[in-house]
């Protein structure tokens, strides 16, 4: 192969990718595409300083990097307003109209995925930056190049930021989770988490396996001189990348309604999982004029759809038993798609709900799933019932120890401490994010752990070895490694958070910081008048860790020495300054992680809430502040930007 012929394979193989991959619409074979790329691959190999920059032999994903750099982005990324409803959309529009008369509206699919920024020049792709807090984000370059309905070059040499949502499709995800589920790894809850993942992989092969796709919808900085909306998306669409479907123009809100309505029942027929339809006003200088809030532009607007009922039948209730021992019912459904997820399982709460709502096994019902929780029964078709179709009984004794359960009504226990389902679940929260955070240790690995007899309760963690791990299926070497790595990291961690992990009833993760403040390990001797004097710490809490000290006092002394959590240091009383004895609220992101803040401004006397009440002196917000401003501004909390904090600070 000659250099000229090399160049136009390249031109070529790219010319076959983008009729695959972008217009869905191929013109050679798999095999003759296969045979083409392998002398291309092999020209290279023989005269690697000659690799054009876009030869798809660049896509494959190559060294993994130790972790990935922030990057700013040229202009800020936004966030949209949520419309829900009609009315919304109605006075949205009114909105718009004041500020501007008569313009038009470019609508197309709000794509679930994750957001990702492009930056060419010259006509490369230089950097591709995740959305981030809307200023900076994460430089996942290296990915970005894997992903095949991203060009690596365009035919137009001015600075350009190219936004757009990278997704999974529903297929794919289903493989994905498939394979993970063989492999015992934890699942992806949704194709978008599986897309933000699969994004944020330090080994780029990793995401090149991913099938993952872009799809452009605005522009950062750009030079184009376009008067419409609808003219730049078209000239980003001959640039090489794919296009959303559905695309509309509408003028007001009869034929917006429209538009919604069309995709709405279209959504389940699409590849790819929508959540609403975008709604932006067209005209560019109608947008430049009507500008921005604190957090999104006035002219656009993202109107949802509403979560998807489904009509299933309920095959059985299975128990499950929590680490508290609380045991609840889950209904055992027709495996059902909804918007991308196979849906098996319906959560039922209780026992008292199974009586109210008179659900029996056998039952058609009216399912719905919204977000990424387990989907909700809200209705059962009680007239498509047969006569065979008995009530449910409730169980007396524990599905999995057999020990006789206690009924308070709506709560009903297994009380047997060494109950096999509690003591699984409990090592699985041990680990969880809010407790020792062990990367790697999820439920399905836990199960496994726990069936073949390796680990009896959180201490055994810590004497594992890797020959037992990787006599387990689905371990290989590296995991191993991993996993033990991440369980020695667990130790010497902060003390609440091993107090945390004990599970103790009535004790989260705000009584269990209180605690370590004040006693630091010291707790166990803790006695009921000085628990009591913690602020927020009431009498079912202090009872509760008394009777969880007594019963297990030997048990917290052993994992205090293999674990060694670090104790607090002694908060001094803060000297005079504004945000001493204050409340404040956090929201939105912030310049440096929100807990550092959170840190600075307890050291200063402050106390840091979680939510907005007329109680709260302050909410300090950052870019992309959600629910929390709206709320603050309607009981007119002082609201103050992070920048206003530091000021007040220094
Ligand atoms: S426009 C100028 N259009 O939704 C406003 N966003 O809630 C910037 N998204 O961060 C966003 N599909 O990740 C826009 N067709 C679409 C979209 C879309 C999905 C995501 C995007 C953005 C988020 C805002």
């Amino acid at each position: 192969m000659t250099y000229e012929s090399y160049q136009e394979a390249v031109k070529n193989l790219n010319k076959y990718a983008y009729h695959y991959y972008v217009l869905d619409d191929p013109i050679i074979t798999d095999e003759e595409y296969d045979k083409l790329y392998h002398k291309v691959l092999a020209y290279e190999e023989q005269n690697p300083a000659y690799i054009a920059l876009d030869s798809p032999t660049q896509r494959v994903g190559g060294v993994a990097l130790e972790g990935f750099k922030k990057a700013a982005h040229l202009s800020r990324m936004w966030s949209l307003e949520d419309l829900f409803n009609s009315e919304d959309l109605r006075k949205w529009l009114e909105r718009v109209a004041k500020q501007k008369a008569n313009v038009s509206f470019y609508c197309e699919p709000k794509f679930d995925g994750a957001s990702l920024n492009l930056i060419y020049e010259n006509g490369e792709l230089k950097q591709a930056i995740t959305r981030g807090d809307g200023a900076m984000g994460e430089d996942i370059t290296q990915n970005a190049k894997t992903i095949r309905s991203i060009p690596l070059r365009i035919a137009y040499a001015q600075r350009i930021e190219i936004r757009g949502e990278v997704v999974i499709f529903k297929d794919e995800f289903e493989k994905i989770n498939l394979e993970r589920s063989r492999l015992k790894e934890s699942l992806f809850a949704n194709p978008r988490n599986a897309a933000a993942g699969s994004l944020r992989q330090l080994d780029s092969r990793i995401t090149a396996s991913r099938n993952l796709v872009f799809l452009p919808y605005g522009l950062g900085e750009n030079e184009l001189d376009q008067s419409l909306l609808s003219e730049k998306m078209a000239f980003i669409y001959s640039l090489g990348f794919k296009k959303a479907p559905l695309r509309t123009l509408a003028k007001g809100f009869d034929e917006i309604e429209e538009a919604y309505g069309t995709m709405k029942r279209e959504r389940e027929s699409f590849e790819m999982m929508l959540d609403g339809m975008v709604i932006k006003v067209n005209e560019i200088e109608a947008q430049e004029e009507m500008g921005y809030t604190v957090k999104n532009p006035r002219w656009a607007s993202a109107y949802k759809f509403p979560a998807v009922e489904k009509i299933t039948r309920i095959k059985d209730i299975v128990l499950q038993v929590g680490r508290s021992g609380a045991v609840t019912p889950v209904a055992i459904v027709e495996p059902t798609p909804i918007e991308g997820v196979v849906v098996e399982r319906a959560s039922l709460h209780n026992f008292d709900e199974i009586d109210r709502k008179d659900i029996r096994i056998g039952d058609k019902v009216i399912i719905l799933r919204s977000g990424d929780v387990i989907p909700k029964i809200v209705k059962v078709l009680s007239h498509d019932r047969g006569e065979e179709i008995r009530p449910y009984i409730r169980p007396t004794h524990c599905p999995v120890c057999g020990s006789e359960l206690l009924d308070e009504g709506a709560l009903t226990k297994c009380q047997n401490l060494e109950c096999s389902s509690r003591v699984a679940n409990s090592i699985i929260y041990f680990a969880s994010k809010a407790c020792l955070n062990i990367d790697g240790l999820g439920e399905k690995i836990v199960e496994s752990l726990f069936e073949e007899g390796l680990i009896k309760s959180v201490i055994d963690l810590y004497a594992l070895r890797s020959d037992q791990l990787l006599a387990l299926e689905g371990f290989k070497e590296k995991k191993t490694l991993k996993l033990l790595e991440a369980i020695e990291q667990s130790k010497h961690k902060e003390c609440w958070r091993f107090v945390n992990g004990l599970g103790i009833e009535h004790i989260g993760e705000v009584g269990s910081k209180s605690l370590c403040q004040h006693f630091g390990l010291g707790f166990t001797t803790a006695t009921k008048e000085e628990l009591l004097s913690i602020d927020g710490f009431g009498e079912e809490m202090a009872e509760s860790l008394l009777e969880f000290v007594r019963v297990n006092a030997a048990y917290i002394e052993r994992l205090s020495s293999v674990m060694q959590p670090k104790a607090p240091e002694a908060k001094a009383e803060a000297s005079e300054n504004p945000f001493k004895a204050k409340t404040v609220v956090l929201t939105g992101s912030m310049s440096e992680p929100r807990g550092e803040i959170k840190t600075s401004l307890e050291a200063l006397g402050a106390k840091v809430s979680g939510s907005v009440s007329k109680k709260t002196d302050y909410l300090i917000y950052g870019e992309d502040a959600g629910s929390k401003y709206d709320k603050a501004m309607s009981l007119e909390v002082p609201c103050i930007s992070e920048e206003q904090m530091r000021e007040m600070m220094a």
